[in-house]
């Protein structure tokens, strides 16, 4: 089959979608984003809407771990993509989700079964209208079993931190710790990992891609090679 990468067009019946997942820090949304502008499909990165709910938890002080609570909020709150940009209620909110209390609260709203039925029927409903990569933790799992393209990213926990370290310093977070980056690492690892329901798993029909040595392009390549032998 021959393939013309428009993004907002399905060439043939349906639109086509890449799932990518993994643990923090493997380098998924970098990857994710450039895959998108290469094959120009949409990019949708659904860390940031589990972290766009968590903002609003925090803001209006509430304990994370008061389920009761979070879903009363989950219940007044509109998430929503537009052009890479994460909305929550009306409000783009793409760098405060980024922020570093967020990610250390982020894994205890997203292990609320209530949370994770909302945010995945949205992320479904996008999926239906576009062509496009969608990374996470459970996308080729839960989300998109049937995706046509699947890849799980990995790298050492040291690399993992390492590179989520630099990212907060280059943000200017400059009383950051490098043992307390990893231990953060080490604890949503857990928590994302042994949750009952959508866990971070590796799709069985995914590939498996280590980024530890791996140059970001490397890695951008291999998927993309990929994704245009299948759709030869
Ligand atoms: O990829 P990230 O660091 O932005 O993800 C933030 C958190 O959201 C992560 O700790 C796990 C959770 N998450 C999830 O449970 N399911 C997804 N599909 C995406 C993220």
């Amino acid at each position: 089959m021959v393939i013309i990468l428009l993004g907002e067009v399905a060439l043939d019946d349906r639109y086509y979608s890449i799932a990518i997942d993994g643990p923090a820090g493997a380098g998924k949304s970098t990857i994710a984003k450039r895959v998108s502008r290469i094959l120009n499909i949409e990019y949708i990165d659904t860390g940031a809407m589990y972290r766009a709910l968590t903002l609003k938890i925090l803001r209006n002080n509430i304990d994370p771990l008061n389920e009761e609570k979070v879903i009363h909020v989950l219940n007044e709150t509109e998430i929503d993509f537009k052009d890479n940009n994460i909305f929550l209620d009306g409000i783009d909110v793409s760098k405060e989700v980024r922020e570093n209390i967020v990610s250390q609260n982020v894994s205890q709203i997203a292990k609320i079964g209530e949370v994770r039925n909302r945010l995945v029927n949205l992320q479904r409903d996008i999926s239906l209208r576009k062509n496009l990569v969608m990374d996470g933790r459970d996308i080729g799992t839960v989300v998109l079993p049937n995706a046509d393209y699947k890849f799980f990213l990995t790298a050492t926990v040291e690399e993992r931190a390492s590179r989520r370290y630099r990212e907060l310093v280059d943000g200017e977070n400059l009383n950051i710790d490098l043992d307390d980056v990893i231990s953060d690492i080490i604890k949503r690892d857990d928590i994302d990992s042994n949750r009952k329901i959508g866990p971070l798993r590796k799709a069985k029909d995914a590939y498996l891609l280590d980024t530890t040595d791996k140059t970001i392009s490397e890695c951008v390549e291999y998927i993309v090679s990929i994704v245009l032998r299948g759709k030869e």
